[in-house]
């Protein structure tokens, strides 16, 4: 058993070198902790948590890329009869049946149940989502580094997108901001405002505006985002992350770039190496059926109006992160 008060007793069995290891479904994962802060890792997962290479570089929705042509035709033609959107979503969440719920708590916080994890990530795998987030929340501080910014000398910071907070949760024990997300999903929400007492969590609806004043947050972050909405939409949250984020505050977004452009069709692909973004089923915008693939040209096309590119960093968990800062003169 831990013995570290602040940890709840659920299922955990002393692992050698005295780390706990909590026995989730998809996992072993081991708490450790030391005079840093407390980390999870992965000690043991089976069979059908490993079939899949989390090599770095690797995107967390591999899932959704582009898959073979038969599947491909199939898409199509659900998503000609308006069956694309809600039939992904069930296939997320038949995809999470091998993956029993449990109220597991790994790092501190409770970890979503499956469903929830693999509509975020396309996998019901604790370990993986763990691991994940915890990689794309360093690279998200890496990439703010670059432009010498610092997590913590923000003072309000809103995940868009935020989903079970795969993302937010790696950032409890930041000290300066105050973390807020957003997310269509009052699925993802509900668990949010149940779980991560750190953050203050809010619904939006599929278009904008959001339910705040202007200028509210300094930095917004959208990790896999823009991957599933089409232009229209895209444009349309540009414009209103602009209005709440402060004059000169930063903006950081991912997209699906060169790191995917073999998967593309030829057509797809000439359109791609144009510059131009490509989106496949737009009418399921927001689902992981919906897949956008911006080259670096359709960012900088996107962002022109109002904002200015401080960063580019290509394909980090198979995504391209571009940091943008808020022109100080653009039009709120
Ligand atoms: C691939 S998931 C990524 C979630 C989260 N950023 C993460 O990395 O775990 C995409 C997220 O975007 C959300 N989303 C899609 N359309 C949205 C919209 N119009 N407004 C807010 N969130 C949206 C989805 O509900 C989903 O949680």
């Amino acid at each position: 058993m831990p013995t570290d008060a602040g940890l709840p007793p659920l299922g955990f069995k002393a692992a050698p070198g005295g780390c706990a290891v909590e026995h989730v479904t998809a996992a072993a994962v081991a708490i450790e902790r030391s005079s840093h802060g407390t980390r999870s890792r992965v000690v043991w997962q089976p069979w059908y948590s490993r079939r899949r290479s989390r090599a770095s570089g690797e995107s967390a929705d591999t899932m959704d890329a582009p898959a073979g042509m038969g599947w491909r035709l199939v898409k199509q033609a659900l998503d000609r009869v308006g069956l694309l959107r809600p039939l992904s979503r069930s296939y997320h969440l038949w995809r999470a049946r091998p993956f029993a719920a449990y109220p597991v708590v790994a790092d501190g916080l409770p970890l979503p149940p499956p469903e929830l994890m693999m509509l975020v990530g396309g996998d019901g795998d604790a370990a993986g989502f763990l691991e994940t987030g915890r990689g794309i929340a360093a690279a998200i501080e890496d990439v703010l580094g670059r432009a010498g910014l610092r997590l913590d000398r923000f003072t309000a910071v809103l995940d868009f997108g935020c989903g079970c907070g795969r993302v937010l949760r790696h950032w409890s024990s930041v000290r300066g901001p105050c973390f807020h997300g957003s997310d269509v999903d009052s699925r993802l929400i509900a668990w949010c405002r149940d779980n991560l007492p750190h953050v203050s969590c809010r619904v939006n609806a599929a278009a904008p505006p959001l339910d705040c004043p202007a200028a509210a947050f300094d930095f917004v972050v959208l990790f896999s985002v823009f991957t599933h909405l089409p232009r229209a939409a895209q444009q349309a949250w540009l414009t209103e992350l602009a209005r709440v984020l402060q004059p000169g505050g930063h903006l950081l977004l991912t997209t699906h770039g060169e790191h995917y452009a073999a998967d593309l069709t030829a057509a797809e692909r000439a359109c791609f190496m144009a510059g131009e973004l490509v989106v496949r089923f737009p009418n399921a915008a927001g689902s992981n059926a919906c897949a956008a693939y911006h080259p670096e040209a359709a960012i900088l096309a996107l962002a022109a109006e109002r904002f200015e590119v401080r960063a580019f960093v290509p394909a980090r968990f198979g995504q391209d992160f571009s940091l943008l800062q808020r022109r100080a003169d653009s039009r709120p």
